[in-house]
């Protein structure tokens, strides 16, 4: 399947149309951002790493019961999805405390949640993708009582799920952000799963493994996309 019209570029995705009006290609770009776009950067290759890592993960919780909007990965930065809706919704869910929970709570980064945590964000980058609760979803018709029903049991099974995987992997999975669309009547679980989306840490020495690299100038970056890329993808 080709690619036709860009439909809507991204911070670290462009999206294409297809011959068939259900299908799109995401493309995965290297370019970086952190702090709602304040900096920018690249990090090499990122794109290829992405697109691999995301296509595993994906094939895995389509395995496992979780219906997601990937259907291939068609090359080295491409992916084959089904079109969504996209609910404007970020779901992040918090294993261990880390970033804005520790900031907002006063907690110190590191202390594993007894449960995890869900949070969700209204996705608009002008307003820089502010906390909201239930109240403000339904209020405002970002989703339906019952499509919330359906994102937070998905969002712990998920949850359940990539806990387990990643630490067969030698990486927790500290906090990680899930995106959700309609298509023709279900929801899909959209968008990407990678270390730009998610804070991981290697399970013994606690180092991070994510966009914290790129975020606080930790360097190393290119090397520990590409450790993780081996750890996910080399099976
Ligand atoms: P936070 O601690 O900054 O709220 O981030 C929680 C998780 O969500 C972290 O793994 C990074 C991810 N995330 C995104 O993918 N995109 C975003 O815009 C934000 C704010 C967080
Ligand atoms: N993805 C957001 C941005 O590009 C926030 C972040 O990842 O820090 O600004």
């Amino acid at each position: 399947m080709k690619r036709l019209e860009k439909i809507y570029e991204g911070k670290a995705k462009i999206l294409y149309t297809t011959e068939d009006p259900n299908l799109i290609i995401q493309y995965f770009k290297d370019d970086a951002t952190a702090f709602n776009g304040v900096k920018k950067g690249t990090i090499v290759d990122k794109g290829v790493v992405n697109n691999h890592i995301s296509s595993v993960i994906y094939q895995f919780l389509e395995k496992n019961g979780i219906p997601t909007h990937f259907v291939e990965r068609v090359s080295e930065r491409e992916q084959l999805t089904k079109k969504l809706d996209i609910i404007p919704i970020e779901l992040v869910v918090r294993n261990v405390v880390a970033g804005s929970l520790a900031k907002r709570m006063g907690r110190l980064e590191g202390e594993a949640l007894k449960s995890p945590i869900l949070e969700f964000y209204y996705k608009d980058d002008d307003l820089g993708d502010p906390m909201i609760n239930e109240y403000h979803i339904r209020e405002f018709g970002l989703a339906t009582d019952d499509e919330m029903a359906v994102l937070k049991e998905r969002g712990f099974k998920i949850n359940d799920l990539l806990v387990g995987y990643f630490k067969e992997r030698g990486i927790r999975l500290v906090d990680y952000k899930l995106e959700f669309g309609r298509n023709n009547g279900q929801i899909l679980l959209g968008d990407e799963i990678s270390p730009d989306g998610c804070r991981l840490w290697n399970i013994k020495t606690n180092e991070k493994m994510d966009k914290d690299r790129f975020r606080f100038d930790l360097g190393k970056v290119e090397e520990t996309y590409q450790e993780v890329y081996h750890l996910i993808c080399d099976r």
